[in-house]
């Protein structure tokens, strides 16, 4: 037999109300602060990743799908969404419309990790992006987003914030970084060592146990910021609190990619285990102008389904229901086809109606409408086709009532009088 491959996830009926339930919560929330859909391709040239996400990300260096396709073009499946809609946004000159930009995605994205709960190698996230928006009441606006989002869904996951400076004070950093790295060099993974000299900051992002511990003493981005980004950090703090937010500063927040300078911030649940980040977001002033488009500030978040999806089923969130409104029994061929008939005209008006495709005995399909949840069943034989009029019988308390089969509108208005 051929499984999935390893890391990809089966989301099968019994869980996909579920998730519709959250996508919907996120584009609803989303259009409330004013954000349009977007959708990229699956997979986009390699050099965009390595000149976004950063050739010194694990990301890139360890986790991307990578192929050449048949005319050798280096090809990669998209591990994250900001990359591709930026490029969109250049392509198609979207910055030449209205700005701000706020465009809301949902993607599947694929890393090479090590899977477990809440970390697959396919995964999915929904994001928002907004271009042209440079103040911090934007950084606030995203957050409030988020949390929106969140509270929507009746979770409350922990909020924590950090600012990783521009490029200015972050030069210092790192300068301060490597000096500190280099005492301990021997002690990095072989990965750290040649990014000690390349971008010491991925050093505070490397996974490997001996790094993560060296890098807990490591200096602090939020000794290093200069007036601006202080600044533009304390504004965003105060209009969190101006609207009552509850949030950390945790200056040990770099993020996994390169693209990020300012406001950082994630979104953590440690109920749903070691993979707590339910969201990850921040600024990214630099980045479309790094991609050759125009000087355009950028920030925005990304959170992982999955994870939202564990916090949920944790909590006992119930399924949301997707059951048959009505069955269509039948004793014999004739009674199948006006089964089939009338099930089709109960569709067209809205309700979910189903009939016997697979030849069953009257008693199977009986048996069939109890399993399938249906909340009504009738059963039509030559008697219900010759008067015309059948038992509208509810499967929920045994009920029955008569109905005309040949007016589906006055059978529709009695099975939702019902529900
Ligand atoms: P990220 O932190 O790499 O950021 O991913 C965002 C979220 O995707 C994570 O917080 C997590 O919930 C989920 N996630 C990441 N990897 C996996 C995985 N292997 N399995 C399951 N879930 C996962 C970004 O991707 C940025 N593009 C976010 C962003 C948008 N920043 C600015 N705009």
């Amino acid at each position: 037999m051929i499984q999935k491959p390893r890391g990809t996830l089966d989301l099968l009926p019994e869980s996909t109300p579920l998730w519709r339930k959250v996508e919907q919560a996120c584009f609803a929330v989303s259009r409330r602060f004013g954000y349009e859909e977007i959708r990229v391709p699956t997979f986009e040239r390699s050099e965009l990743y390595h000149r976004s996400v950063g050739e010194g990300t694990d990301v890139v260096q360890k986790e991307t799908y990578d192929f050449s396709d048949k005319d050798g073009r280096a090809i990669t499946l998209r591990p994250e969404g900001t990359a591709g809609v930026s490029r969109a946004v250049i392509e198609n000159s979207l910055y030449a419309g209205v700005m701000p930009l706020k465009l809301s995605y949902l993607l599947s994205c694929f890393r090479y990790e090590l899977p477990q709960a809440g970390r697959s190698r396919e995964f999915y996230q929904f994001g928002v992006e907004c271009f042209g928006a440079a103040r911090s009441a934007c950084d606030a606006e995203v957050i409030l987003l988020a949390d929106g989002i969140f509270k929507e869904l009746g979770l409350s996951p922990r909020l924590e914030i950090n600012s990783i400076g521009c490029p200015e004070c972050r030069a210092r950093y790192l300068e301060a970084l490597k000096e500190y790295f280099s005492a301990c060099r021997d002690q990095l993974c072989e990965t750290c060592r040649g990014r000690l000299e390349k971008n010491a900051l991925r050093i505070l992002d490397c996974k490997n146990e001996s790094c993560k511990a060296i890098s807990k003493d490591a200096p602090l981005i939020t000794d290093y910021l200069c007036a601006d980004c202080k600044t533009q950090f304390d504004e965003v703090k105060e209009l969190l609190d101006a609207q009552n937010l509850v949030y950390t500063v945790n200056p040990r927040i770099v993020r996994g990619l390169d693209y990020y300078r300012g406001l950082v911030f994630e979104f953590i649940d440690e109920s749903i285990g070691a993979q707590s980040t339910l969201c990850g977001g921040g600024r990214y002033d630099g980045l479309i102008r790094s991609l050759d488009g125009p000087d355009l500030p950028g920030i925005g978040f990304a959170m992982g389904l999955t994870r939202i999806i564990l916090c949920l089923e944790q909590k006992g969130e119930p399924v949301p229901a997707q059951k048959p409104d009505l069955y269509l029994a039948s004793t014999d061929p004739e009674s199948a086809k006006a089964a089939f008939t009338l099930a089709q005209a109960l569709r067209e008006r809205g309700l979910c109606a189903t009939s016997d495709l697979v030849g069953r005995s009257v008693k199977s399909q009986m048996k069939y409408a109890d399993k399938s949840g249906a909340g009504y069943v009738i059963v039509l034989g030559d008697e219900e086709l010759q008067t015309k009029r059948a038992r509208l019988r509810s499967l929920r308390d045994g009920t029955e009532q008569v109905v005309d089969i040949e007016d589906p509108d006055a059978l529709k208005k009695r099975i939702q009088e019902g529900n």
